[in-house]
């Protein structure tokens, strides 16, 4: 069997995040075994540039960032809430990889089988970034995963000092997140082939 390849990005910068945490209980508790790359360009992505969205004047980040989408079977993203909505540093990415001006290179974001789940110490775990965060998957047509719904609200309680996920609930929710993720990762690997 092809070992799926997903992209992981967390909308946190901070060197101790919860929902970079997350990403990494991903790796450890996939039951589906993939390949769970977690993306650490994020800060480097310069604010989206339309006069320099194409693939001669994007900068060399965001070409990769792109490719790196483009060439993944899926896409895991882990968002704090902030303001109420999507951190500026992701949706900045989102951007960025929500576009094919030439109509040659792929929409990276076009049909991606696409998660999402959120962490914050609050007792609303980033639930409201988590739906802004669906609204903007529905002009990409990203596929993403309806349900289940991670919302991993009071965070600080739920890894130990090492930051292990140790809280079960959330390993049980986080391994029915990725088995939802890998049926539409099959779904659309056996569309490409038949
Ligand atoms: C600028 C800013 C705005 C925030 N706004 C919200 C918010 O609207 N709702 C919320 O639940 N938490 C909010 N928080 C708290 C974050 O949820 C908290 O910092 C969280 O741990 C960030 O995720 P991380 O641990 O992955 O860095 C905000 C934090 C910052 C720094």
């Amino acid at each position: 069997m092809t070992t799926s390849k997903i992209i992981a990005i967390s909308g946190s910068l901070r060197a101790d995040s919860h929902n970079t945490l997350l990403l990494r209980a991903a790796q450890k508790f996939d039951p589906g075994s993939a390949e769970i790359e977690i993306y650490d360009g994020l800060r480097e992505i310069p604010p989206y540039d339309q006069d320099l969205d194409n693939p001669e004047q994007r900068p060399a980040v965001v070409n990769d960032l792109r490719r790196r989408v483009l060439e993944a079977d899926g896409l895991l993203i882990a968002t704090p809430e902030f303001n109420y909505s999507i951190p500026g540093a992701l949706k900045n990415a989102i951007d960025w990889l929500s576009t094919d001006f030439t109509g040659t290179e792929g929409q990276p974001l076009s049909r991606k089988p696409t998660a999402v789940m959120g962490a914050a110490p609050t007792n609303f775990g980033s639930v409201r970034a988590q739906l802004a965060l669906r609204q903007v998957f529905v002009w990409t047509e990203s596929d993403i995963v309806v349900k289940p719904e991670v919302v991993v609200f009071r965070s600080h309680e739920r890894f130990d000092a090492e930051g292990n996920l140790t809280d079960e609930t959330t390993i049980a929710l986080l391994q029915d997140l990725l088995t939802a993720l890998h049926r539409k990762i099959a779904v659309a690997r056996a569309a490409r082939v038949g």
